[in-house]
């Protein structure tokens, strides 16, 4: 007999960036931080978990069709997790069938190319957790999911909950108030639209996880950024984002995300991930912003060249335009994908 389950989970971009641990390990970041959850019509991994006493003995991963490496550490935690979690269900169960004694066989698919160098970690562990919650059928609530899918990618917390998603950092040694948690659900600011530009030949340079440890490590900006400037961000943002507050979510996104690529800049050896291509992107957003006589749309980056533009429904034409004419006249764009603000299906 096998059993199964299927999910999917959607890729979030922050606002506020998580960039620095206090512990690698559990990945208790150094900073909170604010994201917005991407339309999962658009970006998102589809994932089906299944186990069997008829398996293979050993666990196993396939994303879009090739083999995965489980052994790490971060996949092994987010299993252990959960057939711990699992193993409590059964013994207050005892007619359950003993899954967590069952190897697991994990398929997950996304729907958008992981050669585009868009972040899929975040969807990918989202949904991975979710899966497996969803097969072990344990009561667990999207919160303490945040907690286990933290372990596989930080950010991957953050695509438990749709709309607009904070991430304490929390403060215990043990992880136990480092989790996700709703600032708004999507239906709060439903004009919230968000393109993608994707650069051509984006292959990721330095992985955000090196890249982070050495930014904390080296850069005598990074302490600055992570004590006192996030964390008043933070509020402002959340502020925003309940007053919908377009020119003040626009101004410390586009804030933010330089303060973060400054610190990669200050890291050393310095960290480059925005190119010329990037930075073409940030002047035309700024032209349009000039233009319109208000602050209408914002850029924000993540670890790799790709812009993500955010901006509401009434500023479509002005944005979505001067985009697209960009994309198809100048060259180094790859194409774009626009999305909506996705709702909490859990
Ligand atoms: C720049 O979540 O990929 O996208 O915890 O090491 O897996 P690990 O890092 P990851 O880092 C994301 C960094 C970022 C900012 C963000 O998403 O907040």
């Amino acid at each position: 007999k096998v059993y199964r389950a299927s999910t999917t989970a959607p890729v979030n971009i922050a606002v506020i960036k998580y960039w620095g641990k206090r512990d690698p390990k559990l990945n208790l970041p150094t900073n909170s931080s604010l994201s917005v959850t991407l339309s999962q019509s658009d970006l998102r991994t589809h994932t089906t978990a299944s186990c069997s006493p008829s398996y293979p003995t050993s666990d196993s991963l396939l994303l879009n069709g090739s083999p995965q490496d489980v052994s790490g550490a971060r996949t092994q935690a987010c299993f252990r997790e959960l057939r711990t979690l699992r193993q409590a269900l059964e013994a207050s169960k005892p007619s359950l069938p003993k899954l967590s004694t069952y190897p697991l066989k994990i398929v997950s698919e996304n729907n958008f190319p992981t050669a585009a160098g868009l972040a899929s970690s975040a969807a990918g562990f989202a949904a991975l957790v979710r899966a497996i919650a969803d097969l072990y059928e344990l009561p667990a609530t999207p919160t303490e999911l945040s907690k286990i899918a933290r372990q596989g990618s930080g950010s991957a917390c953050r695509s438990l909950f749709g709309g607009y998603v904070g991430w304490d950092k929390g403060t215990a040694a043990d992880g136990s108030d480092s989790v996700a948690y709703e600032v708004a659900p999507a239906a709060h600011w439903p004009a919230m639209r968000a393109v993608i530009l994707v650069v051509s030949a984006a292959k990721k340079g330095v992985s955000s996880t090196t890249g982070m440890q050495t930014t904390v490590a080296t850069s005598s900006l990074f302490p600055a950024r992570a004590n006192e400037t996030v964390p008043r961000r933070m509020k402002e943002m959340e502020t925003a984002v309940k007053a919908k507050d377009f020119e003040t979510f626009a101004r410390v996104t586009m804030k933010d995300s330089n303060s973060f690529h400054a610190t990669c800049l200050d890291t050393e050896p310095p960290i480059f991930y925005l190119n010329d291509v990037s930075r073409a992107a940030i002047k035309v957003v700024e032209e349009v912003n000039k233009e319109a006589g208000k602050t209408v749309a914002a850029y924000t980056f993540d670890a790799g060249p790709n812009a993500v533009i955010y901006y509401l429904e009434e500023s479509e034409k002005e944005v979505a335009g001067l985009f697209k004419a960009m994309l198809g006249e100048k060259e180094g764009w790859e194409g774009a994908r626009g999305s909506k603000v996705e709702a909490n299906k859990s």
